[in-house]
């Protein structure tokens, strides 16, 4: 969603507030613009859609200045035009927002009998006039920003430029990140730390209610009732060089190659690769271990992590699950009972409606574990236990290695549960910790094994109109998450179904131009159930996309159009490789497509509204 930017600088601000942008262009947007302050006055340049269009704006008409701010919106009130574009300013102020304002209604309304005349339909302009009716009444610009910050009702991270004053920016963070960055004679705000990597490592994170007057000298912040604070700073891990595109065409593809090492440093953070053994911090486990009920929440790709692992924390650790997407889970209020635990899954650990699944839980006294890859989130900080994927910075929008990362980390957790509650002997133990530790070399022989031959399947069928997946037990999430892939980067409509569930309806829509993927490893305990849905389906002329080992390939070859054999892997990691060629798959037809890859049309990284 949207991307906040502030410099203060020695030098001209515009060339790094854009490269500031482009770096939070993942996040999704529409729209984008810049302020800065050039002698003591506001400058504005804004355009609808891609940055691309503001830098040829600014190529046209520049902008200088040494104190700037800067925005990739995302739209929410108001259709994505230049109007409705960030900065928003009046004479006095020019103000970036990331979140929404409940109550603009109202202040606007009040702001318009004072005479406020609004140019845009965005709920952020409220701020820009209500802070120019404090200043006008006199108020210091720090005072006046309190003074509106404190009648804003909502989520919000906003931050300021004022006439006249070269040295200031002033921030806020109430419900939404934002992030303070510390370099030489220079001073930086953003909405994450991935936007500061070429400029800083040195960051701190604003708590929730924070303000922060930024001068080139530093940072002053102060709690809501305007209380001075200190918060730690930190050197984060990111740097502008280990967060390129490398040599890779997107980002996408990028972190689908990653997946071997990031799964292993995963891995590697739970199991001891001496002896196998799953270490999970005794919180968590202490949690699972008389836990009556576990219940599972995400969001997108985060809620199939949590669907697979349902099948690891049922069969293996024996522990009843509910699973369910967050913005149904958090209305529907269902009741929980004492004792039980609830996890949250989130890549970036800001998701609106997991972080409200995860208050509600914690009323209903539940104990709450997360998994998370954005370090210092809001989902972080209200649970009760966090376990990190270490997935590094995920760009793409279409999650891939934060999934796999997710799983592996679902099935450590299953594992050691499991231990725990004495529902798994040593020697099962082990076997499926082995399974684990032999996944980041499986991960990187699968890649090399079958990249070319889905990307040659994607050629064939880019053109459908409609694709279905189906799979089974550990497949099934799968089956989902791969339709889920495709609908997000290719644009092409899909939908994922349990393998038995195909001929209650969905089986009237085939025929000789659906393709139908089928996910089933030929060692799958269900694996003859599948292949028995595979041949109903090939009976109907489903022109058929085969995805299994080699005795599943073996045994259904005949039946099929196009196959991927992998390699053999233990059954209990299947879904964390069966779901590497659909996510190639995903790419390939998207770039046969020549869709926007990185940044498919109206989607958001990071879903911060409901
Ligand atoms: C958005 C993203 C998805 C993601 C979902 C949940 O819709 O586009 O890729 O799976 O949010 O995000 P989270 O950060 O909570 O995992």
């Amino acid at each position: 969603m949207c991307g906040i930017i502030g410099i203060l600088a020695e030098k001209d601000v515009p060339p790094l507030l854009v490269e500031g942008l482009k770096r939070l262009e993942y996040r999704g947007y529409d729209s984008a613009g810049i302020a800065t302050l050039h002698d003591g006055k506001i400058a504005r340049c804004r355009a609808e859609g891609k940055l691309a269009n503001l830098e040829q704006k600014l190529a046209k008409a520049p902008l200088r200045g040494n104190a700037g701010i800067g925005h990739t919106r995302w739209a929410t009130h108001g259709r994505a035009s230049e109007n409705n574009a960030h900065p928003h300013a009046t004479d006095r102020v020019a103000v970036v927002h990331n979140g929404i304002i409940e109550n603009y209604a109202e202040l606007k309304a009040e702001l318009e009998k004072l005479q406020c005349r609004f140019e845009t339909d965005t709920d952020t302009e409220v701020i820009a006039h209500l802070v120019t009716h404090h200043l006008k009444q006199g108020m210091q610009p720090g005072d006046a920003a309190n003074a509106a910050f404190a009648r804003l009702q909502g989520a919000f991270a906003v931050v300021m430029i004022f006439t006249g004053e070269q040295n200031l920016l002033v921030g806020a963070r109430q419900g939404t990140p934002l992030a303070v960055g510390y370099g030489d004679r220079e001073m930086y705000l953003a909405s994450d730390s991935y936007a500061l990597a070429p400029l800083t490592r040195k960051i701190c994170f604003l708590e929730d209610g924070d303000r922060v007057h930024i001068t080139r000298e530093g940072a002053s912040i102060y709690t809501n009732d305007n209380k001075p604070v200190v918060r730690p700073v930190r050197i984060t891990a990111q740097s502008g060089a280990t967060t390129g595109k490398g040599a890779y065409r997107h980002f996408m593809l990028k972190e689908i190659h990653e997946q071997a090492s990031v799964i292993g440093d995963t891995l590697n953070s739970f199991i001891n690769p001496a002896t196998g053994h799953v270490s999970i911090p005794e919180s968590a486990l202490e949690a699972l271990a008389n836990a009556p009920r576990l219940t599972m929440i995400g969001c997108g790709t985060a809620y199939y992590a949590a669907l697979t692992a349902r099948y690891w924390f049922e069969q293996i650790a024996g522990i009843p699950c509910d699973v369910d997407i967050a913005s149904e889970f958090r209305y529907r209020q269902p009741p929980l009972s004492a004792g039980g635990a609830a996890l949250f899954v989130s890549q970036s650990g800001e998701t609106l409606d997991t972080l409200e699944a995860l208050r509600y839980c914690k009323k209903q006294k539940q104990k709450t574990i997360s998994i998370i890859n954005t370090v210092e989130s809001t989902i972080e900080r209200e649970s009760d236990i966090v376990l990190h994927t270490l997935a590094g910075p995920e760009i793409g929008v279409a999650s891939t290695k934060a999934f796999t990362t997710q799983i592996t980390t679902l099935a450590c957790l299953a594992l050691a549960a499991a231990r725990k509650r004495g529902k798994i002997g040593a020697e099962k133990e082990q076997e499926l910790s082995d399974a684990l530790r032999h996944v980041p070399a499986q991960v990187a022989e699968l890649l090399a094994g079958t990249e070319g031959a889905v990307e040659s399947i994607a050629r064939e069928i880019f053109e459908c109109r409609d694709m279905l997946y189906i799979g089974r037990g550990l497949l099934y999430p799968i089956a989902l998450e791969g339709s889920l892939k495709l609908k997000e980067v290719s644009y092409i409509h899909a939908e994922g179904y349990a393998a038995g569930e195909l001929k209650h309806g969905p089986i009237a829509l085939i025929d000789e131009n659906m393709p139908l993927v089928v996910l089933a490893p030929g060692n799958d305990p269900l694996f003859e159930k599948t292949a028995s849905n595979l041949q109903e389906n090939a009976a109907r002329g489903a022109k058929i996309l085969l995805i299994t080992d080699k005795a599943g390939h073996e045994r259904l070859k005949d039946h099929v159009k196009y196959a991927v054999a992998l390699n053999d892997v233990h059954p209990f990691t299947a879904p964390i490789l069966y779901v590497i060629p659909v996510q190639l798959l995903a790419y390939y037809v998207a770039v046969a497509k020549g869709t926007d890859v990185d940044m498919p049309r109206n989607l958001a990284k990071a879903v911060t509204v409901e």
